[in-house]
């Protein structure tokens, strides 16, 4: 491979640092980058014997910047292990930036990664520009198509942008290859457009599929397209969503449901849901495997509170635990990917004990546990039911379920966030067969909260310091609880 001084650059460069970042200041089971700063996943992949996930990574600095694809396998989606950077901004269409694509396998055996070029030198919008572009390879080494960008704005409909027009999803139909592209159209909201083709190579515009008419945020960003059992998800990640029932306000991200038709490109939405409930989950993409699971890989990251971070840490930005994703009545579920199970260790249970006031039980605490609650009234029951985690101190980030408003609320004020990030989030919620079900997951950095089996998922960054390892339970009346907390070791 023809390697560009871009590219060999950031090999290099990871090559040095690797190893350089203690263990002890990393997240557990949670992927971050070598070092420095990663965002979106990217050509999330069955290629070979291995799951690829590529990354959106500016390896140089804690910040977003001049955009690469690091590039990370695994067998099991929690143990992982980083392979060179893949793409580099290196050519004079992408030379901003190698922004968000996705991957699938070529019939000649050839892995295809499917990007946005950007190109903005010089401000005016005539040469600012976001075009689709791809790169083959064999899993490690990529080379850039030489008639690259495959999508240009020559073949956008009338009003859209040039200049947002980004975060192909590929993928193969019937012998046809279809992407679609988010792209903020001539009202100046978000929609997603359709393209196909005989190969990926050469395209043909086919339509609007969706379009957000600031009814759901303004721009959108990483559409995905999941074939569920019955019914057909277009997942978005949105910025500026309003304060409104259904979706979290500001960058949410979301999924319509209904029905995809690609003769008539078309999609006909029934329902919209939000795909996490907390802060900081962004821009996901879904990958089906051989055994018939969807796994959904999200950055865990907000946008908004994006500059909140001690500023004593090397790497900035981190997945969230891989999702298995099903429909049911109508209804996205999502659990964690069941390997995380393979990493439980260390198992503390506790059978139908009674919280009625504050509560701490022994051998219950930590950061990195993986943590099952059910809770059920008793007698005259309770109103209000609180798990305070990674709590020590003035320190803690606290979970409560509100039983007449049937809603839970997360509040991470004291969780070591910044003044300036958002802190709470609430959504609505209910006790299914008499009892409330709550899965935590903490790491050095984090909660991801899921609620009866799958119902809710929220995720939270939290930055409290490592001895902040108490857990309380409290109930202002009376119920009864197990639970079973498992370490997690990598
Ligand atoms: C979403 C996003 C994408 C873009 C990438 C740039 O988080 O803004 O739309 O491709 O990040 O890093």
């Amino acid at each position: 491979m023809n390697m560009s001084e871009t590219l060999r650059k950031a090999r290099e460069f990871e090559e040095e640092v690797r190893g350089s970042i203690d263990p002890l200041r990393r997240p557990v089971y949670h992927l971050t980058g070598i070092k420095g700063w990663i965002n979106d996943p990217n050509g999330l992949s069955l290629y070979g014997d291995d799951v690829h996930l590529f990354y959106q990574a500016n390896p140089y600095t804690v910040t977003h910047g001049p955009m690469h694809w690091g590039h990370a396998t695994t067998k099991d989606f929690i143990r992982w292990t980083y392979r060179p950077t893949a793409l580099a901004p290196d050519m004079p269409y992408d030379r901003n930036g190698c922004f968000s694509g996705t991957a699938l396998t070529m019939p000649d055996g050839a892995h295809l990664l499917m990007y946005t070029g950007v190109d903005e030198e010089g401000d005016s919008p005539q040469t600012h520009r976001q075009t689709q572009c791809i790169a083959t390879g064999d899993g490690t080494d990529y080379s850039k198509y030489a008639g690259n960008p495959v999508i240009d704005s020559s073949l956008l409909p009338e009003g859209a942008s040039p200049i947002d027009f980004r975060d192909p999803k590929i993928w193969e139909e019937n012998g046809r290859y279809y992407c679609i592209a988010v792209n903020r159209v001539a009202d100046g909201s978000g929609a997603v457009l359709l393209f196909s083709g005989e190969d990926p190579f050469h395209w043909q515009y086919r339509g609007i599929l969706a379009q957000s008419a600031f009814a759901w945020g303004d721009m959108w960003e990483c559409p995905d397209l999941l074939r569920l059992d019955g019914a057909d998800a277009l997942v978005l990640s949105a910025a500026g969503i309003k304060e409104q029932e259904v979706l979290p306000p500001g960058y949410t991200t979301f999924a319509m449901i209904g029905s995809f038709d690609p003769e008539a490109a078309s999609f006909a939405t029934d329902r919209v849901q939000a795909l996490d409930e907390g802060i900081d989950f962004y821009a996901p993409q879904t990958l089906r495997m051989p055994d018939g699971r969807h796994i959904m890989i999200g950055w865990m990251q907000n946008w908004e509170t994006v500059s909140q971070f001690p500023d004593d840490i090397d790497f900035h930005g981190q997945m969230a635990v891989p999702r298995e994703i099903t429909i049911e009545e109508g209804r996205i579920m999502q659990r964690p990917v069941r390997e995380l199970g393979l990493y439980r260790r260390n198992q503390k249970r506790y059978c139908d004990i009674e919280v009625s006031k504050d509560l701490e039980l022994e051998g219950i605490g930590g950061r990195v546990l993986d943590l099952e609650l059910v809770i059920r009234p008793q007698k005259e029951g309770y109103e209000r039911f609180s798990v305070a985690v990674a709590a020590h101190g003035s320190f803690c980030t606290t979970i409560t379920y509100d039983r007449r408003a049937g809603r839970i609320r997360v509040d991470r004020t004291n969780s070591g966030m910044g003044p300036c990030a958002i802190h709470e989030r609430s959504f609505s919620c209910r006790e299914r067969d008499g009892a409330l079900r709550l899965r935590l997951l903490l790491d050095r950095y984090s909660l991801e909260l899921f609620v009866n089996d799958g119902e809710h998922a929220a995720t939270f960054l939290l930055y409290a310091p490592a001895e902040a390892e108490g857990i309380r339970f409290s109930a202002d009346g009376c119920a009864r609880m197990d639970i079973d907390q498992y370490e997690v070791e990598r």
